[in-house]
């Protein structure tokens, strides 16, 4: 049953918002197609226990011009019949990228309960940037996570860049009773296979990250692509609502999403 269906979407959306918004979902998640900021601004105050997400970059390139190219064009080298669809948001400069940033983890900080947890993926060219505007919008930097793909492409004398980071707070103190267990700094996975979104990530990545949430807790993820972190979520027991702006993502997502934990839930019913 989606969140709208239950009192949790009652919960986290004021009445008007609620009647207009498009949004897809299951037992214990939705997606909300739609800019998040506009749609975070209708939640009601402290109903998150953590904001997980993966932002368009607005990276690819060393010159303004090279990051204003499509996001195919930076991020993907597959031929264009076998193309995946481009996605909003990775065309701005750093300094408008920075300030759209405080503004959505602010609202992103209103929305979530004190001591919530935020995790945000980035590259290393962003990184800077992300640590100034999430410390602007109130929340106490406590770290920086490397997700190290393994594969990439060599460079003659350089180094290789095979690393993404994610930056991690929270919402004010982080006490350490928390039920959460020790959890690694380094994960190693490659990009997934047969991806459906031109910047996925894997899988068991995302259901390795989420579990810095409090155990049964409910997750954001404002840039949900192809749902990736709102399915790890459910996989692993959490509540989570995704929001994606992007028309073919948001279907793409909230599809695949289904799909999976219906397939999830086949398969604990014939054991
Ligand atoms: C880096 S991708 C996320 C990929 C995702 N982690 C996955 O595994 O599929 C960022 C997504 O944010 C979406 N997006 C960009 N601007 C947005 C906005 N203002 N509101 C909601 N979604 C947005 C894009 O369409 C894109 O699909």
């Amino acid at each position: 049953m989606p969140l709208s269906k239950t009192n949790e979407l009652n919960l986290i959306m004021n009445e008007n918002a609620k009647l207009t918004v498009e949004h897809s979902g299951g037992d214990g998640w939705t997606i909300l197609h739609g800019d998040m900021l506009n749609l975070m601004r209708s939640f009601e105050s402290g109903v998150f226990d953590a904001v997980i997400t993966d932002p368009p970059y607005a990276s690819g390139g060393a010159s303004q011009t090279a990051k204003n190219r499509t996001t195919n064009q930076k991020y993907s080298s597959m031929s264009p019949d076998k193309a995946l669809p481009d996605f909003a948001g990775d065309q701005k400069d750093q300094r408008s990228w920075t300030n759209w940033c405080t503004e959505w983890l602010t609202e992103a900080n209103r929305v979530c309960k004190p001591g919530a947890v935020l995790v945000v993926f980035i590259d290393w060219r962003m990184a800077p940037c992300l640590s100034d505007a999430l410390q602007r919008a109130d929340w106490i930097w406590r770290g920086q996570i490397v997700w190290d793909k393994q594969t990439c492409r060599p460079q003659r004398g350089r180094f290789r860049q095979q690393s993404e980071y994610a930056l991690w707070a929270s919402k004010g103190p982080l006490p350490v009773d928390r039920p959460v267990g020790c959890l690694p700094g380094v994960f190693r996975y490659t990009n997934p296979a047969n991806r459906i979104h031109v910047t996925e990530k894997p899988l068991q990545l995302m259901r390795d990250v989420v579990q810095i949430c409090v155990p049964g807790g409910r997750i954001l993820d404002p840039f949900a692509g192809a749902g990736t972190t709102v399915l790890a979520s459910v996989l692993e027991g959490y509540e989570a609502v995704g929001i994606e702006v992007t028309d073919a993502y948001y279907k793409l997502g909230s599809d695949r999403v289904r799909f999976a934990l219906n397939e999830a839930t086949e398969q604990k019913e014939t054991k």
